[in-house]
């Protein structure tokens, strides 16, 4: 979040309580029965859960709602048998649904799919005979690089069915990172498409597919979908007995497939993000506590009703896809608007004419895509009939309060409550955000916490303060249940401050005096561009493998469009500290590789030093306030303080 907008937060004084129409249709309409319910949610959490999760389907109760005997590895839900997909998917179809449309996918050439409960549940059941035809059975991992075509959702949903454990990689990621995460989760098959549309061209996943597994010994298949799957199919290479055509398989196997009976704290997925080192984690999430947050939360946050058309923008391939786009809203029987492609193709109205051809209610997007929007002009959003809108979302990083403003108005035409909804990978699900019905909101404050949420602002001793860090110090239900593999980082990075005893997420949060809580941003070495989390490390590992670079230090900077954009400083070898626009590329290239595209810097500084404390470490403060244009916070601890005066003066030549 950039300076300029904790200032203009720390002012917001408007408010906007929802409308007496909203609240008298809402599931949660009265302040008195939010407070009653969020009071019980935190005196007796096991009362609490235990009757939401009644309202999912269960193949065998739980004995125990939470089991903290393990702390920081909580169990919920233990004894109970329980399946995601079934409660997606089958329990509709058997409660009158089968006909009712489950997702309503949009291509970005203006193509359209869309399948019924019935009809997903078909889709499903032969995608999963599919997996254990090709071995899969309960607790192999799957890694899955696709497009967003409903075969993504399907095969999502295909593993959770058969106790697979996905591992979904979104399709920008380079075939190095593809490497990284099938290597770590020991994935044994690998679905991926032949190609997808994005800005009008064609992206060849498979291609990166092949060149990232090359030396992955866990992948013994390759499952090829075909983006279209009755018309023309884009031309990519096939590996004998490796690599298999989904359509080919599909049309071999049965349409029947039951569910496996999973233990509710069975593993559903592995879903990887950055963190302040090189290596991304592999979080943990399991059936069970995943399943009743999720559900719960979408439920109310988004206010779902039996007529809603939900859309969220997300991609699958990052958590708010897989909590918001399949098992939250498929739980709760809604019908569900999946896009292919780009904002702005072929025309930055491309949104809104979806909204309008599909009549969406409930829309839920991040701020990045907002500030786009404002910036390609309101004339985009007018043209359209809005009016089957009734609430919007934003989610991924703090949204600035004329970003809000502009939503609020032009999106919502100043009718629809707006939910800035607060969470993380490892939360699984919405911890902090506004019910819409009940809560008045401000602009840019996600307001309160969620039902069960113990949410306060502390200090490193843990003391309550009005500033400082984010903690939660309770568990709920969706809470990560480790990293892959590393249950060491999960204690140090989560569970190191206050004792061990609150779950520390990472981001500087203030409350104000009515007790909403405003998000200021991450402070750890954490960087969120465009809402995407990316970790300084990771860049800088990518630049110190060219035989030029000595060393680098890599550091968020405010951004107009992307909230927060990257900047390299990076040292060279010898004396040629000048180093080249060729050089430039070749790095942004290797960020391209190894990464992907959208993690390259806005700039690339080559110096001859970089400002370091005595004992060596480098005082990324001092690059953010040279980068910022700020006045420089204290440099007496520097081993050579006039090196941020010489880096000063490059910035800004
Ligand atoms: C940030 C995305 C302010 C935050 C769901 C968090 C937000 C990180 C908001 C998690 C919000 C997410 N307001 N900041 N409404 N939502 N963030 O894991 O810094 O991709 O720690 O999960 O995004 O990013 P992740």
């Amino acid at each position: 979040m950039s300076v300029e907008n904790i200032e203009s937060v720390m002012q917001e004084t408007r408010k906007f309580a929802p409308s007496s129409e909203f609240a008298s249709k809402a599931r949660i309409g009265r302040w008195e029965d939010y407070e009653t319910m969020y009071r019980r949610s935190i005196d007796d959490p096991g009362a609490f859960w235990g009757e939401i999760a009644q309202e999912l389907h269960w193949f065998q109760p739980w004995k125990q709602v939470l089991d903290e005997s393990e702390k920081p590895f909580f169990k919920w839900f233990t004894g109970g048998k329980i399946n995601a997909c079934y409660n997606c998917v089958d329990r509709h179809v058997a409660n009158g649904k089968a006909d009712q449309e489950a997702i309503i996918w949009e291509g970005e050439p203006g193509d359209t799919r869309t399948l019924t409960y019935a009809q997903l549940l078909d889709e499903v059941q032969r995608f999963a005979n599919v997996l254990k035809q090709l071995g899969i059975g309960k607790g192999d991992t799957v890694a899955i690089y696709l497009p967003m075509i409903p075969e993504l959702a399907i095969a999502v949903l295909a593993c959770a069915r058969i106790g697979a454990v996905h591992s979904v990689i979104f399709a920008g990621f380079s075939a190095e990172s593809i490497k990284d995460r099938v290597q770590d989760g020991q994935s044994k098959l690998v679905i991926t498409g032949d190609g997808a549309w994005r800005r009008g061209n064609v992206l060849k996943l498979k291609d990166v597919v092949d060149q990232g597994i090359k030396d992955c010994a866990s992948v013994e298949n390759v499952l090829n979908v075909a983006r279209n799957p009755d018309g023309e199919r884009f031309e990519c290479a096939m590996q004998d007995g490796r690599d298999h055509w989904y359509h080919e398989l599909a049309s071999q196997v049965s349409a029947e497939c039951p569910c496996e009976e999973l233990d509710s704290e069975d593993l559903l997925f592995l879903l990887y993000t950055s963190g302040s080192t090189g290596k991304p984690k592999g979080i943990m999430h399991t059936v069970g506590g995943y399943s009743v947050y999720t559900y719960l939360t979408t439920r109310y946050v988004f206010d779902l009703q039996e007529d809603d058309v939900y859309w969220c923008t997300a991609d699958v391939g990052w958590i708010t896809g897989h909590s918001y786009l399949v098992y939250g809203p498929l739980q709760n029987g809604t019908r569900v608007v999946m896009y292919e492609g780009a904002p702005n193709h072929p025309q930055p109205d491309r949104f809104w004419e979806i909204v309008e051809k599909h009549k969406v209610s409930v829309f839920y997007t991040a701020p990045t895509a907002i500030r786009a929007f404002m910036k390609w002009g309101d004339e985009w959003v007018e043209k359209h009939d809005l009016s089957s809108l009734r609430l919007l979302g934003t989610v991924g990083e703090p949204i600035n309060p004329e970003a809000w403003m502009w939503y609020h108005e032009k999106v919502g035409g100043g009718r629809c409550p707006i939910v800035d909804t607060w969470w993380q990978t490892e939360t699984g699900g919405i911890l902090l955000s506004p019910l819409p019905g009940v809560t008045p909101t401000k602009p840019g404050s996600a307001t309160r916490p969620f039902f069960g949420v113990d949410a306060a602002i502390l200090d490193a001793e843990g003391n309550e303060q009005k500033a400082g860090l984010l903690a939660i110090r309770k568990p709920w239900p969706s809470i990560l249940r480790g990293i892959w593999g590393d249950p060491e980082r999960f204690k140090n990075t989560y569970w190191n401050h206050w004792n061990g005893q609150y779950y520390f997420p990472g981001d500087g949060a203030r409350v104000d005096d009515d007790g909403y809580f405003w998000i200021v941003g991450r402070v750890d070495d954490v960087v969120n561009v465009s809402g995407h989390r990316i970790g300084t490390a990771e860049l800088e590992s990518v630049f110190v493998e060219h035989p030029n670079v000595a060393e680098s230090a890599v550091i968020g900077v405010p951004h107009d469009i992307k909230g927060q954009g990257l900047v390299a400083f990076v040292l060279l070898r010898g004396t040629d500290a000048e180093g080249s626009d060729a050089l430039r590329q070749e790095l942004n290239k290797m960020v391209e590789e190894k990464i992907g595209k959208f993690a390259r810097p806005e700039k690339i500084i080559f110096s001859a030093d970089l400002p370091k404390t005595r004992s060596g470490k480098i005082m990324r403060r001092l690059l953010r306030d040279i980068a910022t244009g700020q006045a420089l916070g204290n440099v007496t601890t520097l081993a050579d303080p006039s090196v941020v005066d010489k880096l000063k003066a490059q910035y800004s030549s």
